[in-house]
């Protein structure tokens, strides 16, 4: 079944899967002195749980508007969603630890990891900390290589005669790219090239994302059943072991023979899984399975974020101007370095400015109240509810001049500001931020781009709280002119 056919299925019978839960779901007494968006009385309260699904945004910004500095909540399938506005809650919420708003528990519940990904992904997630130290401090060292990867792979998805513009579909072009890349650390050559290889991350990426939107439609009782008909992880697992299982064994038996260091030791995130995997970690089998939970992670995030980017330079070929001026000088006095990468204010503001704008999602910091807790305003959460920030502060006048105007060198001068404003958890961000920037930094230097329909933005979407790209948009590439 495809994608979108499958969706309209699952759509189809959701009127079913609603009246279901509503027969299911724990009452909201404990939260009913949060005010709410959209119906609350328990059978219409899923009528809201429709509507956010579809115009998520919309509420949270009815939500931020009315109750601004403090909290409101939203239905959602299978509980109440909290958000909080204003500084001093959103303050209290990145503060709090992971034993009262626990941030892994957010994520296993919005991804629904024990079937998207499996349980020992997040029973022992220990590639988090291979990835938040030996991939970071990486960066630099390997930087000729993702320099490397990033011209090759550009070059192969777009294919340029002479001075001739070549229309690509944008979103599948970056996500080759990201994951090309991304392989070229995790992997290395020439695995990182293999057509088979690339598709199956490429599409274990998307299964994740849409096997997790459409398993947390279904009320907690029926999940299993979701999770059993909406995954395809064994079979991607067994198509990488194909892939890798050679490379793993060979590796081993190095390791054997030579103990933890020997001429020629891979540097890349395999060899780093495998130097202090334990038990039945060391197997084949659950290697393959972190490759892929890693290169989800790295593709998905990376690629929305770069294709939203990709159509505002596309929509506004005239931003190119500043941008090679600035890519231009940094390099002719640095090089191609994670260092130059790291003075690029402008393409650095860029790249902010299109995530401000868009988003990842309507909604940021989404934790799950491991107990009881109670705000500093006497807001009360109850244990097991979701709680997040709303969004809408990027859109905020009082925070943003002219909220609403994309103006790429916004971030040149804040950039702490924006740190504080949009604090991230993710374990890979350096890593992230350095390739987009560095990928961004080539396109300018590489092409003229424009849209197909000239300085027209294609349209997004919303699930929920997500973001959602354009997925079909053809962005046009030719020789760079001047
Ligand atoms: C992850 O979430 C599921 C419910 O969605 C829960 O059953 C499971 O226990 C969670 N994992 C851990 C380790 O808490
Ligand atoms: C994506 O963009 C194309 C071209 O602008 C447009 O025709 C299409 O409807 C858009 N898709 C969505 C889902 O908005």
């Amino acid at each position: 079944m495809s994608d979108s056919s499958l969706f309209i299925y699952v759509l189809a019978v959701l009127p079913v899967i609603l009246l279901l839960s509503s027969l299911l779901k724990p009452s909201n007494r404990k939260l009913s002195h949060i005010p709410t968006i959209g119906p609350s009385a328990p059978l219409l309260s899923y009528y809201g749980v429709y509507k956010f699904l579809f115009h998520g945004p919309d509420m949270i910004r009815e939500g931020y508007t009315k109750y601004k500095g403090g909290a409101f909540k939203i239905a959602e399938l299978n509980g109440w969603h909290v958000i909080v506005s204003g500084p001093s809650l959103s303050d209290e919420l990145r503060k709090a630890g992971d034993d009262q708003l626990s941030f892994e528990e957010a994520v296993n519940t919005s991804l629904q990891i024990q079937y998207t990904l499996g349980p020992s992904i997040h029973h022992n997630a220990y590639h988090i900390p291979i990835v938040r130290s030996q991939l970071t401090r990486s960066i630099t060292g390997l930087f000729p290589e993702v320099r490397d990867e990033i011209i090759a792979s550009f070059a192969d998805a777009i294919p340029l005669t002479g001075d001739e513009w070549t229309a690509v579909p944008a979103l599948d072009t970056v996500m080759q790219v990201v994951c090309r890349t991304s392989n070229r650390m995790f992997v290395g050559l020439p695995k990182c090239r293999d057509p088979d290889y690339r598709a199956l991350n490429v599409r274990f990426t998307i299964d994740v994302v849409m096997g997790a939107a459409i398993i947390n439609l279904f009320p907690d009782v029926l999940k299993p059943i979701a999770g059993r008909l909406f995954t395809n992880v064994n079979p991607s697992v067994a198509r990488g072991m194909r892939h890798l299982e050679g490379m793993i064994l060979e590796r081993y038996r190095a390791m054997e023979e030579f103990g933890d260091d020997w001429t020629d030791k891979p540097n890349d995130m395999l060899q780093w899984l495998m130097d202090v995997a334990q038990g039945e970690e060391r197997t084949v089998r659950a290697l393959v399975l972190r490759i892929l939970t890693v290169n989800f992670a790295a593709i998905h995030t990376s690629s929305t974020s770069f294709v939203q980017a990709l159509y505002y330079l596309a929509a506004n070929p005239e931003f190119a101007g500043p941008l090679r001026e600035e890519v231009e000088a940094v390099i002719s006095a640095e090089g191609w370095s994670k260092a130059a990468m790291g003075k690029m204010r402008k393409v650095d503001s860029f790249l902010k400015e299109s995530q401000r704008i868009m988003g990842l999602g309507a909604v940021s910091m989404t934790r799950k109240a491991m107990r009881d807790m109670v705000f500093g305003d006497g807001t009360f959460v109850p244990a097991g509810t979701t709680v997040s920030v709303a969004a809408t502060v990027h859109h905020d006048e009082a925070v943003y001049e002219a909220p609403d105007v994309f103006d790429p060198w916004r971030f040149a001068n804040m950039r702490d500001e924006w740190a504080r404003a949009r604090s991230t958890r993710c374990p890979g961000r350096f890593f992230a931020a350095n390739e987009l920037k560095a990928m961004l930094a080539h396109v300018v230097m590489t092409y003229d781009v424009k849209m197909e329909e000239e300085g027209v933005l294609p349209p997004h979407s919303h699930f929920g709280t997500a973001f959602v790209p354009n997925r079909t948009a053809k962005v046009l590439f030719r020789k760079r002119q001047e």
